[in-house]
């Protein structure tokens, strides 16, 4: 290109000389030659310009900064509202939401902004029963959702009275979504009652929100939204009584309300799409939305609304700690790095942020070993990120950007030295406590040497991961802790390295925009009390990106909420965090092997065929030895190998053993020949009657088979009392059996305990239950103890066919043994016992007042068994069977 200007130039040069040398200059001349000069002009300016463009592509693109009408009206805004109540209020911290379907798409955003403030719900549907409204003289919920106003319209009379009297008598408020198409009809006929009328079909714009309103506490009321909304969609309120206040204005435009003319449209009338009815009439505070949920506003005027009509009992904090860590620093392929306008452009951007987020300071995450490994302008940006590298907190990456989750110990030990030294080198000032590993590798699934490694060349105390539980859906992401190291959720704002020009942005640029203006982005901001964003190197080169889209997004949230941002150490936030969900401490594994992007970043030499298929679960003393013992006979099926402790019961979803995480567990089951056709399998007793435990195993193993055994709760609780004995507890010593079952509260901590050891199990059908909260019942399979006891071989057969597995003749392998009164397998070796020593001990029978005492104790329980049994199809149990007919229970 350079080359064929320069011969035209040169060539028009030549002609110009020509006619000017030749002296024969007349007016045509003149103005060929003029017409030429501006040829030549053009032509250099148009190369100049094309030059330029291309050179362009490298200087980001000058994009439009939000803008915001509050912003320069600050003075106006009166600040959050308070919702706190100063009575007694007798209201559960718990929301209900009914719905047509669990699976609208207005029902699961509901849902999803429920999860996302991390507030307690419940979800009723259309086809369930209303569950119970209050407990021990107390209201459950705090305020109640209905999907649609129709729902609530259309409610069977006794169901409605039931709710409005709940409403009134506990303070508890209702919220209203509106279906317009569908609720046209039901509603012209009861709408009455809400002393409004409503148009339907209504076409708006300009949607405001009402500053005076009281509901408002994260929502700064005063930006215009200047979108208009399409007229299938709105409904708008017409107040006629004073109790009703809008909440919301917007400008009418269109309408398909019977009386419509279009040629008569008042294009600055003033409508109400939102109201709120302060209760003056029945005494129940109510919020309707002219609309569903899927517009983005109504997610903040949802919580304000909540916040509100539960008295501030379910209500957000207005503080939001924000952290920008940047991944990737001296990585990236050449020609995608920081230069180093780039880095001054930071460092500039980040003054700028730090007048909005108190204390901010971008986190730079390195990985030394790709210093200077750009292009000659990249390696100057590297230089420059070093010089200015005390305005930034630094965090480690990985010396190579390895993913620890292929390494050993010892070698992430020696990466991450490397990375150590380079940082002491050129004294950069690195946050110890805080790391991040490349793709989230090796933090969740959990690779245990990364968190020895991490902890012992950096003291680190906190990560954060994107991966726990998984990455979809990003509002489920939660923190946990492990071996001390806390995990932190962590968000993706939509920019990941190869995101770096505005215009390629996937899904184009508006998508960004709305991810930033109410979307995505924004709601990060609006939900989690902490954000640490995931950006990478390359989004700060470029197009600067992310300087964009944050500055961006960071005005709007400062435009439209009271939201305080602020920005403390890591180890601040993680304190902060995990005090205020407590619950979010104890982890939760998932299995690997249901997840691609885990399978991803889970160790190769791990395997998804070591997993047990099945559990026996228990309880205690019911003769879950015995059916351990008679799985293991069969040639398919194969039991952990023995821990230390607890002999063949790994007790791994029941106790401690559970945070030495899933690497521990598995090294406990042998590697089988053919996974295919065989069987894995665990038992520990003490599963049933845990709390925690369903949970647990359902979120590590959802598809796996469950077996109890259950017997006379009142002779399970004397086996225990005599297990006890055996093993010379001095309780079970020193206290008869009647003493320990009959004690009170009052009594010493290890009675009680040993009490409830002994009574607790039994309650079978409050366990049953627990279980069933996780597992379909097709997945539990129930035994009556005294059929194993006297016909195993029977038992065997029919557990064989639950398991689906191949028949093996348990009446070959087993014999009655008349000394112990039970089955035993054969045993070539005579010194081996039948189950072991411990199995079939020989004690005095349970005293009559024990006996009687036990038999009023589990009356209901064993009744409610009986109902629970029946309703999954179950046969009851010969001595549930006896008891309930002998009249003892
Ligand atoms: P006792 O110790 O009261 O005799 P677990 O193995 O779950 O701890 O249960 C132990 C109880 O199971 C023992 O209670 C024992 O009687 C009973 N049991 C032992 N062998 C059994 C067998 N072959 N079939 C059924 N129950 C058996």
């Amino acid at each position: 290109m350079h080359f064929k200007l320069v011969y035209m130039v040169e060539h028009l040069r030549k002609m110009s000389h020509r006619i000017i040398c030749q002296r024969r200059c007349t007016l045509t001349r003149a103005i060929v030659m003029i017409l030429m000069v501006v040829l030549v002009l053009v032509t250099v300016m148009n190369y100049r310009h094309g030059h330029s463009t291309t050179k362009k592509e490298n200087i980001p693109a000058k994009l439009p900064l939000t803008t915001c009408n509050m912003l320069n009206n600050v003075g106006q805004h009166v600040g959050p509202n308070n919702h706190d109540f100063q009575g007694n209020l007798k209201i559960g911290r718990k929301v209900l939401i009914l719905v047509d379907s669990p699976f609208s798409k207005n029902a699961k955003l509901i849902v999803a902004s429920m999860e996302s403030s991390r507030y307690p719900y419940k979800v009723i549907d259309n086809e369930l029963n209303m569950p119970t409204l209050t407990h021990s003289g107390k209201g459950r919920f705090g305020v109640i959702i209905f999907e649609t106003m129709k729902l609530y319209l259309t409610l069977d009379s006794w169901n409605r009275q039931l709710i409005d009297k709940y409403c009134v008598e506990y303070n508890v408020g209702l919220i209203f979504f509106m279906k317009p198409l569908d609720e046209y009809e039901v509603l012209s006929e009861y709408v009455k009652d809400f002393k409004f009328s409503v148009h339907y079909n209504v076409a708006l714009k300009d949607y405001r929100l009402n500053s005076g309103s009281k509901v408002w506490r994260i929502i700064k009321p005063g930006e215009v939204i200047n979108e208009t909304f399409p007229e299938e969609d709105w409904a708008v309120f017409y107040p006629n009584h004073s109790s009703i206040q809008p909440i919301a204005y917007a400008t009418q435009i269109s309408s398909m309300y019977d009386d419509y003319d279009p040629n008569n449209v008042d294009k600055t009338k003033t409508v109400f799409p939102a109201v709120l009815d302060n209760g003056d009439i029945d005494g129940i505070r109510k919020v309707f939305f002219g609309h569903n949920f899927s517009f983005w506003l109504h997610a903040m005027m949802l919580l304000d609304s909540i916040s509100y009509l539960s008295h501030g009992k379910l209500s957000l904090g207005l503080e939001r700690n924000v952290q920008i860590d940047i991944d990737d620093i001296f990585v990236g392929a050449q020609g995608t790095r920081m230069k180093k306008e780039d880095v001054l452009a930071l460092v500039e951007a980040q003054g700028r942020l730090q007048k909005q987020i108190d204390g901010f300071r971008y986190m730079l995450g390195f990985s030394g070993w790709y210093y200077q490994h750009g292009t000659d302008e990249e390696n100057v940006g590297d230089e420059y990120l070093l010089k200015y590298k005390d305005h930034f907190n630094w965090f480690p990456h990985m010396w190579r950007h390895e993913q620890p989750h292929k390494f050993t110990e010892e070698e992430l030990r020696k990466n991450m030295f490397l990375n150590y030294q380079f940082a002491q080198e050129r004294k950069i000032p690195v946050l110890h406590q805080y790391a991040v590993a490349p793709h989230h590798s090796g933090v969740f699934p959990v690779h245990e040497p990364l968190y020895t490694a991490w902890k012992s060349v950096w003291d680190i105390r906190i990560t954060s991961s994107e991966e726990y539980p998984r990455l979809h859906p990003s509002w489920g992401r939660r923190g946990f802790v492990h071996r001390g190291i806390m995990v932190l959720p962590r968000q993706t704002c939509g920019l990941f390295t190869h995101t770096t020009i505005y215009k390629k942005y996937p899904g184009g640029p508006e998508r960004l925009e709305k991810s930033i203006h109410g979307g995505e982005l924004f709601q990060d901001f609006l939900y989690n009390p902490l954000n640490i964003f995931m950006t990478h190197l390359s989004n700060y080169g470029n197009d600067r990106l992310a300087l964009y889209t944050f500055e961006c997004v960071i005005k709007f949230v400062q435009c439209w909420t009271n939201l305080k941002l602020q920005q403390k150490t890591p180890m601040e936030h993680a304190i902060q965090y995990f005090d205020m969900f407590p619950n979010e401490q104890d982890p939760i594994w998932k299995n690997p092997c249901d997840h691609d992007k885990h399978m991803e970043i889970w160790s190769p030499n791990k395997t998804c065929d070591k997993w047990p298929k099945l559990l026996v679960i228990g309880p205690q003393k019911t003769g879950t030895t015995a059916l351990h013992t008679f799985l293991s006979m069969h040639p398919l099926v194969t039991s952990n190998m023995n821990n230390k402790q607890s002999f063949e019961e790994l007790q791994f979803f029941s106790g401690n053993n559970y945070y030495n995480g899933i690497d521990w567990y598995l090294d406990y089951f042998p590697k089988l020949n053919n996974a295919s056709v065989e069987m894995l399998f665990e038992k520990s007793a003490g599963y049933f009657d845990s709390s925690r435990v369903p949970k647990r195993v359902h979120a590590l193993l959802p598809n796996v088979r469950l077996i109890c055994i259950l017997i006379s709760p009142a002779k399970r609780a004397y086996s225990w009392y005599q297990h006890m004995k055996a093993h010379e507890d001095p309780v079970a010593l020193n206290y008869s059996f009647y003493d320990v079952i009959t004690a009170l509260d009052t009594a010493p901590r290890q009675v009680k305990s040993l009490r409830d050891r002994c009574l607790n199990p039994g309650i079978y059908s409050y366990h049953i239950e627990n279980w069933l909260d996780y597992f379909s019942s097709r997945q539990i399979y129930i035994i009556d103890g005294d059929i194993l006891k006297d016909k195993p071989v029977e038992v065997m057969d029919r557990v064989q066919r639950f398991l689906g597995l191949k028949n093996f003749d348990y009446g070959q392998v087993l014999r009655y043994d008349s000394k112990k009164g039970f089955y035993c397998q054969i045993m070539s070796d005579k010194k081996n016992k039948c189950l072991g020593g411990s199995k079939g001990r020989q004690y005095p029978p349970m005293d009559p007042k024990s006996e009687e005492y036990l038999s009023q104790f589990y009356r209901k329980h064993n009744i409610a068994l009986s109902h629970l049994l029946d309703k999954i199809n179950v046969r009851l149990p010969n001595w549930l069977e006896e008891e309930l007919n002998s009249g003892k229970t």
